[in-house]
């Protein structure tokens, strides 16, 4: 270590607005209504957001996937106004359909890197992924969206040390992706169907230990620039290409003059290395335990990540908390 004094974390403050969602998100799990959760947690999230000294500009919003305007959407700044100019990408809930139901890894994220360093496709929804972590990042290569996954997956087990059938490979359960599950299976993969959640299947994926190797098919645009943040800190690789999954959003991709033949690396879609990222637990999951309510008191369980120094925080947090319907 240098004898200089540390650079902030921009990490340890940002925590701060993963954990109000995650509180505010946790008290409608299970209760079937994911807009309503999802209202309270953007809602909790742009309050703490608005406590922390800089100049935050949100880069892309929910607006495109969701259809509706939020708090969070595109272009709206947040911070105090002072401190330095830095790019936002959120998710109050990654997963709402799976907090509304009960399901694990709902989380709530932040990523955040200085102005004008993270890839913005407007008005792509969609991106094609593949994610891998640091042991498998320099195996990863752009022919790898295109190749049959049978050679994605070979790559990734050579460098790993480990037979294919050993692989664990997240995809989003979706009837897009039939034609991939059937490809993994017949490699002799263990293929991860998740109904939603792609944000927590690319850490999970970059993960160290966490036993998923890979992250493969199409989710959203937002979801895969928060989570190149945690994978450039995590030294793991992300690779994408903009994926239009109707008519109108392939005309809008076009008339915008987007190359939907480019394909961008986690490393070109948030340059430089002052990154940083928070993930608060909504729902228990694989890598961090949900909200624990207990009367006036709650508990968080998050994870810090910093590219610059490759660190790595695990927090745990008791809040007290007023909420505000205890008269229901
Ligand atoms: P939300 O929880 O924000 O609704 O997103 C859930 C999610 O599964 C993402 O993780 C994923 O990127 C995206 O939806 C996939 O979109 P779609 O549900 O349209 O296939």
């Amino acid at each position: 270590m240098s004898g200089t004094a540390p650079t902030r974390n921009l990490g340890l403050d940002v925590v701060r607005a993963t954990e109000a969602a995650a509180l505010a998100a946790s008290r409608w799990m299970g209760r079937g209504k994911p807009d309503e959760a999802d209202c309270d947690a953007a809602d909790a999230m742009v309050a703490a957001l608005n406590t922390l000294e800089m100049q935050g500009r949100i880069v892309i919003g929910e607006e495109g996937k969701l259809g509706r305007h939020s708090p969070l959407d595109s272009g709206v700044h947040v911070g105090t106004g002072n401190g330095p100019a830095i790019d936002v990408v959120v998710d109050p809930i990654d997963g709402r359909r799976r907090l509304a139901l009960g399901y694990s890894d709902a989380i709530s994220v932040v990523g955040l890197a200085p102005r004008d360093s993270m890839w913005a496709p407007a008005p792509a929804v969609y991106l094609e992924k593949i994610v891998v972590g640091r042991e498998a990042a320099a195996a990863l290569v752009p022919e790898c969206l295109d190749a049959p996954a049978a050679w994605t997956l070979a790559l990734v087990a050579r460098v790993k040390h480990k037979p294919v059938r050993d692989l664990v490979v997240f995809v989003l359960d979706r009837p897009r992706h039939h034609h991939l599950v059937e490809e993994l299976r017949t490699a002799g993969a263990r293929v991860m169907l998740r109904s939603d959640g792609d944000i927590a299947g690319a850490l999970m994926a970059a993960y160290p230990g966490s036993g998923v190797d890979l992250l493969m098919g199409v989710g959203g645009v937002a979801e895969g620039v928060v989570a190149a943040c945690a994978i450039r800190a995590l030294h793991g690789k992300l690779l994408a290409r903009v994926a239009p999954q109707s008519e109108q959003e392939r005309s809008a991709v076009r008339a915008a003059g987007l190359d939907m033949q480019r394909i961008l690396s986690s490393d070109e879609m948030v340059q430089g290395d002052q990154i940083f990222f928070a993930a608060t637990g909504i729902t228990d999951g694989l890598l961090l335990s949900g909200v624990r309510l207990r009367g006036h008191e709650a508990e968080t369980n998050s994870l810090v990540l910093r590219a610059e120094t490759g660190t790595r925080r695990v927090m745990h947090a008791t809040h007290r908390v007023e909420w505000a319907h205890d008269e229901e």
